[in-house]
């Protein structure tokens, strides 16, 4: 298939211009990145997160009268999938153990593993597959200062500046503190990370780094890394039971307020079951499947915000949840790869970004905000992207500068991963480049937490993308993979300590679930959503409606 003739003519143009843009960029002669003024400017016109349309105030629950996007609010704003009164706990199967862990990605499963190192049992119940998580789709790296030129408090404000110095100062502290400890962890563990001839790891840059401390394996990383966690919790059967395609529904609080388990849903057999638990560890991604401001997306089929519904009627506050991350190189073309991410790694190997007349018009590695309003800038405002046959806009992303940069082979041995899913279609990212636009690529906000990972429920922890706080309004790059392992790693060391000192909750039950349905209906919410989503329905085109609709309503009875 490859690109149209159409497409392949505007190519010539990216061509005519790369010899200089290479011989700049060998000469550290950067396209100017923006000042602080400029980024305010583009990111007020054209970042979605910035726009009134699209977003309003949720009339109750923790967080009443913040503004969030409508897809969350909606969800916040939806009757249970099953009514406390018509469902009685003492009849569905009944498992038990010390800590439940929700989800089954890089975090939920590194919580497991350190709750079960401190003598715990652990049930690690999960919607999907074990490591059907946006872990698995996390390509260019992890963040960690363990270089000589480097330290935890360089990585502190990179952290603090890429997310405009909204962040919790106290959980970015401990996220850069952590991270030599997980780099070193995941290499104990047999992560397989690229490296030096001389074996030391390779770092490179990625947006907003100060330093470079990007470690990778490929553009697989985050995969690699589920592949070493998920076999160490395989190889911990004695105290890790894993229950795949298992949806949590609702958290299982006891009289005075402690978390106590979680009622679940089993997807192929289409029964209720529920976990008693003496703490509960929240650990369920993201909310990219949402489809918010009906952005494509980079996430996994699951990632439906599941968490925050079932955590937000448990009486937990959310952070940050009115900031999304749309990733500045989302795949525009081919159709099939629409959405997908080509990660920043293209950028921090060098690739410029180019509009249709060829010309570079941003620097490559402005942070991820900043960066995609000035791709939606282009297109939007100066006419200067590219259309696909199908009328979508984007702009290139020229990957063969990295032939050119860093030598011959460089694009198979740093991005097999882009370069497989391109070559299908027909297209050679070592000698075309490739066409992008922003993809909604993260959750920014969430759960609210500390740095203990607890949340304001007792015997309640939450890791990784389904809180708010660390990323503040703009995570950056390998932040992510981060996030879950430091955040999954106290979550779990931190719930075994709670059992230790607190002891057995009392029975849990739904009664702040039952209080919830009196609240929307005090409110005047209509009986017309239903939620947690667990599956998105791709029936319907029409976004709303993808949630509107109770689809699962006949199946979860
Ligand atoms: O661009 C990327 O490879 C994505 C990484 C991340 O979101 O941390």
């Amino acid at each position: 298939m490859g690109y149209t003739p159409e497409m392949k003519e505007l190519i010539k143009r990216v061509e005519a211009t790369r010899a200089e843009r290479i011989e700049r960029t060998r000469k550290g002669e950067y396209f100017t990145p923006m000042t602080l003024e400029q980024r305010e400017e583009v990111l007020g016109r054209f970042h979605p997160d910035y726009m009134a349309a699209g977003r309003r105030s949720v009339t109750l629950g923790p967080n009443k009268g913040d503004i969030y996007p409508e897809e969350i609010v909606d969800l916040f704003e939806a009757y249970p999938r099953i009514h406390p009164d018509h469902v009685d706990l003492e009849a569905l199967p009944i498992y038990e153990t010390d800590v439940l862990v929700i989800g089954g990605g890089g975090g939920g499963t590194s919580a497991a593993l350190l709750a079960a190192e401190k003598g715990c049992q652990v049930i690690l119940a999960t919607k999907l597959r074990h490591g059907d998580a946006n872990t698995v789709m996390a390509e260019g790296g992890i963040q960690g200062a363990d270089h000589e030129v480097d330290s935890p408090y360089f990585h502190f404000i990179d952290t603090l500046g890429g997310g405009h110095f909204t962040n919790r100062p106290a959980l970015v502290a401990a996220l850069s503190r952590d991270a030599p400890l997980v780099i070193a962890w995941l290499e104990k563990l047999g992560m397989m990370f690229d490296k030096r001839p001389d074996g030391r790891m390779l770092v490179r840059h990625g947006g907003g780094t100060s330093r470079k401390r990007m470690h990778s394996a490929g553009d697989m990383t985050g995969s690699e890394i589920m592949r070493v966690v998920r076999d160490e919790a395989r190889n911990r059967r004695d105290a890790i039971d894993v229950m795949e395609f298992s949806a949590a529904v609702e958290l299982l609080k006891d009289p005075s307020g402690r978390a106590a388990g979680a009622l679940f849903y089993n997807l192929e057999t289409e029964e209720f079951f529920v976990v008693r638990s003496k703490a509960v560890v929240m650990a369920t991604g993201g909310n990219g499947r949402l489809h918010i401001q009906g952005f494509a997306c980079t996430n996994h089929y699951g990632a439906t915000a599941d968490g925050l519904v079932i955590a937000y009627r448990a009486g937990v506050p959310m952070d940050f949840l009115h900031s999304t991350q749309y990733h500045p190189t989302g795949a525009a073309y081919p159709e099939q790869n629409v959405g997908l991410l080509i990660t920043e790694k293209v950028r921090g190997l060098g690739a410029n970004l180019c509009n249709i007349h060829g010309q570079q018009f941003v620097f490559e590695r402005e942070p991820r905000d900043v960066e995609s309003a000035a791709i939606i800038r282009e297109c939007a405002e100066r006419g200067l992207g590219i259309r696909t046959p199908v009328g979508r806009l984007g702009v290139w992303l020229d990957s063969p500068m990295i032939e050119e940069l860093e030598g011959p082979g460089a694009v198979e041995r740093e991005l097999p991963a882009k370069y497989m899913q391109f070559i299908r279609y027909g297209i050679d990212i070592r000698k075309e480049p490739m066409l992008i636009y922003p993809t909604l690529h993260y959750q920014n906000g969430g759960i609210q937490i500390n740095a203990n990972a607890e949340t304001t429920v007792p015997g309640l922890y939450a890791a990784g993308e389904t809180t708010g706080g660390v990323h503040g309004e703009n995570r950056l790059m390998g932040n992510s993979l981060l996030d879950i392992l430091v955040f999954g790693r106290r979550a779990g060391a931190n719930a075994a300590e709670y059992i230790q000192s607190a002891g057995a909750p009392g029975k849990g039950g739904l009664d702040h679930v039952r209080a919830y349905v009196h609240e929307l209906e005090a409110a005047g919410v209509e009986r017309t959503r239903i939620a947690p989503m667990v599956l998105p329905d791709y029936t319907t085109d029409d976004v709303h409606k993808r949630q509107l609709t109770a689809h699962y309503a006949g199946t979860l009875r």
